[in-house]
């Protein structure tokens, strides 16, 4: 039942920034912020972009950049052409669960779990009930030894 649920966001996993260019991005990181540790740009068909972390101390930055036809990002960019802040990521244990508490407590969904970019599954909230903010929710990951 919702109400005794204990459904509790975790930590802050990464800020989006949608970008037309991945590549100028990362180098406006490097050599603007001197961050050194950033990903390799790596397609992400099913969900519509390219995407590359920069590795901060606190956590990451997503850039995001539209990949294929008709990626979701597409019309986000052509309202912010030179890029924006696009979605903040909270962790949590159990991506199904989450998607039924946030169904019950009137969030609007919008896509069935599905792998995000970290492989786990991730599913995203309507900004329109969140002050205006896209949320993803991504199950967290699980540490392994090898
Ligand atoms: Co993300």
């Amino acid at each position: 039942m919702t109400q005794i649920c204990d459904f509790k966001l975790g930590p802050l996993n990464h800020v989006g920034v949608a970008v037309p260019d991945i590549e100028a991005a990362a180098q406006h990181y490097r050599d603007v912020f001197g961050v050194t540790d950033i990903t390799k740009p790596q397609d992400l068909p099913p969900q519509g972009v390219t995407f590359a972390f920069v590795n901060l101390p606190s956590g990451q930055i997503e850039l995001i950049q539209p990949y294929g036809e008709n990626s979701p990002i597409e019309k986000f960019l052509k309202n912010n052409p030179k890029g924006g802040q696009h979605h903040v990521c909270y962790e949590v244990d159990d991506i199904h669960e989450a998607k039924s508490v946030m169904e019950a407590r009137g969030m609007t969904v919008l896509n069935d779990p599905r792998i995000g970019a970290h492989g786990t599954p991730v599913i995203f909230l309507h900004p329109r009930h969140n002050q205006g903010v896209l949320i993803e929710l991504m199950e967290k990951q699980i540490n392994t030894d090898d």
